[in-house]
């Protein structure tokens, strides 16, 4: 990148140490501190002094216009070089308006909605001083004890980068920046615990978790954000093959390069850098080029510049990246940027914007099972048990400055919906470690005057998000206990269960007649399940991360391999010499691309335009979709392939495309894919990413463990 006149002038008038603090990210709340500041988000090992404050280069999580306006004001009054400050925020699902959790989002499978929701969430939140959130977070998810995997849409490579490139169309779109995260594969902490060390090969790595941050970089997002993670036995922000050689290198990114919380400085913890002039040695020569919450760079960087060890050329580039982001943000002009207070007042809770959460909420959640009891008549005598009957606490993690006041409980929902109030009893408590049975006896005696009893159950909503991983991904016991005294009734139960991963719910499943999975459905929850239990929408969301059976199949996904041992049938194995478990079966109780609807859709006629394919051609496949149930419904069309032998072995399944239609009852469509070499490519043996020829499997169906297929041969 070369810089512009404006650029090169700034960089020849600031000192070293102006710099540096350029190149330095604090929380908001050293410059507005408020009576939480000790606590929350100022950390001791900053030591950063009046001058340091004054002059850094961009804020995190400031609040709201009020707070920006403040922030930016005095900034602007104190600083010495004027230059305004960039201004970011954590905007993931929603500013105040909030819209489920990506991972929900994600199973839409619509991209079109999710850019929407992202445009809804830019729109409130530019006008409330965000210049730049920190989202998409694209991370290959595969462990549901990781309570991040809420933050990410889900298992595969594939749809997470549809998914990334749609939010940032969305957030750019609505006037706010983005920045994409986190680089690379923290997605895979061992053991699924947050912030621990990942391995993966090299192969790997390209193959399935570097492609969806690759994808997002299409739609040119204006940052990256590095990770935490030790990466093959070296931390991230030390990695310069990939920071150096494949992000800016091989994917040209020549946007700002961002460190996450502290990272920069956890290299001594991770035992890699030995004090922090050697941070900041190893990451500015690695062009990290904001250092976010801790400030080696400050206190190291002038004279590592001076010694020689990190060149004056690379901390320009550097400083000129960012000063080109607020160029191109308009913060010269104008450094207050959108920041209107009235304004966000007006756009923040919208009825629009209100509609497009409800909108998401339903298409997000997913009917795992429903022998029949679904949808309720509006006559049905039911009477909403558990936890989440009437809870507000459903916003999900990064609820910004969502407030759960604001949001619907089903309880709610279900009142507004049908004119007259329910009934709703908590019965037990919704904590993890909850062993206080004393609500149950209420809630079992008012179900007892219920047609249908409405259980709404799962984990609670602060055990999902960032350092909130779990080792036991079950409903708590508590709630157990209540679904099996509820059970004793004989009466269906309908359980709809809140959570930001995939819960293990073999119990529920066996207990109850239907289960909705409602994630963390955001503002408009309650109202969006009521319309889907009484049938006003009919479910249409579909997984994007398998559910296990069992805890002890994490990390558990779809795109897996078929092992020179394969288990035929999915019956607990009485041979040990194949690929098996001695007390559970290999499959997921509910698989990626799962979900039901209250119709049914049949399959049928899987062609290809020819059986055979050579190089540099095209072959379509087209399926018959019909709509065979009794009402209208959307569904989600998948396309996979399996590439039989190859140089490096490739998985039994790989979604390639997804198309969603809506078909009223009795209709059928002919959904149409199209296959070139780039659908069949992978890397082989010889690390590039090409189509080897030979046979393929090419699948289409509503759910990867439910298929038609075809064969194709790729010709040279
Ligand atoms: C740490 C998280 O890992 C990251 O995703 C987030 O954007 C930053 N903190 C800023 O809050």
């Amino acid at each position: 990148m070369q810089p512009g006149n404006k650029i090169r002038k700034l960089l020849e008038e600031m000192t070293l140490e102006d710099k540096a603090r350029q190149l330095t990210q604090i929380n908001a709340l050293y410059i507005k501190p408020t009576a939480k500041a000790e606590v929350t988000g100022v950390s001791d090992d900053m030591r950063l002094s009046d001058d340091d404050i004054r002059g850094v280069g961009s804020v995190l999580n400031f609040g709201d216009a009020e707070d920006a306006q403040f922030v930016r004001a005095t900034h602007l009054e104190n600083s010495h070089s004027k230059i305004p400050l960039l201004m970011m925020q954590d905007v993931i699902h929603g500013y105040r308006t909030i819209f489920p959790v990506p991972l929900a989002l994600g199973c839409s499978f619509d991209t079109q909605l999710v850019e929407e929701c992202a445009h809804m969430s830019a729109v409130e939140a530019k006008y409330n001083g965000v210049d730049v959130t920190f989202s998409p977070m694209v991370d290959l998810a595969r462990d549901a004890r990781w309570g991040r995997v809420m933050e990410t849409t889900g298992e595969d490579p594939f749809l997470n980068g549809e998914m990334g490139k749609a939010f940032i169309r969305g957030y750019k779109r609505g006037g706010v920046e983005c920045c994409v995260k986190h680089f690379a594969a923290y997605g895979a902490p061992e053991g699924g615990r947050e912030y621990n060390t990942t391995d993966i090969s090299e192969r790997n790595l390209r193959e399935y978790y570097l492609r969806s941050y690759a994808e997002c970089l299409k739609e040119k997002p204006a940052m990256v954000m590095t990770s935490f993670n030790l990466l093959n036995g070296i931390p991230v922000n030390g990695r310069s093959d990939l920071l150096l050689g494949y992000l800016r290198g091989e994917l040209g990114f020549d946007g700002v390069v961002i460190s996450d919380y502290g990272a920069v400085r956890e290299m001594i913890p991770h035992g890699y850098a030995e004090d922090e002039r050697e941070c900041a040695r190893i990451a500015a020569n690695n062009c990290i080029d904001i250092e976010m919450m801790s400030s080696t760079y400050i206190h190291n960087l002038p004279d590592l510049v001076r010694g020689g060890e990190v060149s004056a050329e690379k901390l320009n580039g550097m400083v000129a990246r960012v000063l080109a982001l607020k160029q191109k943000l308009g913060l010269f002009e104008n450094p207050y940027n959108a920041t209107d207070a009235e304004k966000a007042a007006e756009v923040c809770l919208c009825e629009e914007h209100r509609a497009i959460a409800r909108r998401a909420a339903i298409k997000s959640c997913v009917l795992l099972k429903n022998d029949g009891v679904l949808p309720l008549g509006a006559q049905c005598k039911s009477v909403f048990v558990g936890p989440y009957a009437d809870s507000k606490d459903i916003l999900g993690g990064w609820a910004c400055a969502g407030r759960k006041s604001e949001a619907a409980t089903i309880a709610e929902g279900v009142k507004n919906l049908l004119g007259r109030s329910v009934t709703a009893v908590k019965g037990c408590d919704v904590g993890l470690l909850s062993t206080d049975e004393s609500g149950i006896d209420e809630a079992v005696s008012a179900a007892a005057e219920a047609d249908v009893i409405v259980a709404c159950i799962g984990e609670p909503a602060d055990c999902s998000g960032e350092a909130s991983s779990r080792a036991d991904i079950s409903i708590p016991r508590v709630q157990v206990k209540l679904l099996e005294r509820l059970s004793a009734l004989g009466k269906p139960i309908v359980a709809v269960v809140f959570g930001g991963r995939p819960q293990v719910l073999t119990v529920v499943e066996k207990l109850c007649s239907a289960i909705l999975y409602a994630w963390q459905p955001g503002t408009e929850g309650g109202n969006a399940i009521a319309s889907l239990l009484y049938g006003q929408s009919n479910p249409s969301g579909k997984l994007t991360m398998s559910f296990p059976r069992s805890v002890g199949q994490c990390p558990i996904y779809y795109n897996s391999f078929s092992t020179g041992r394969p288990k035929g049938e999915d019956i607990l194995s009485n041979c040990c010499y194949n690929s098996s478990y001695r007390d559970e079966l290999n499959s997921p109780l509910y698989p990626f691309g799962y979900g039901l609807s209250y119709t049914r859709f049949e399959y049928s006629a899987l062609t290809l335009s020819s059986p055979v394919m050579r190089r540099g051609e095209e072959v379509e496949a087209g399926v018959t979709v019909s709509n065979v149930g009794d009402c209208d419904g959307e569904e989600t069309v998948q396309l996979y392939i399996r590439d039989l032998f190859a140089s490096v072995v490739r998985p039994v399944k790989e979604l390639k495309g997804f198309k969603k239609i809506a078909l009223r009852a009795g209709e059928s469509a002919v959904v149409t894919f199209k296959i070139d070499e780039s659908t069949l490519a992978f890397y082989t043996a010889d690390g590039v990413l090409a189509a080897e020829r030979g046979k393929f499997i090419i699948m289409a169906g509503g759910s990867s463990q439910n298929v038609l297929s075809a064969e194709l041969r790729l010709e040279d």
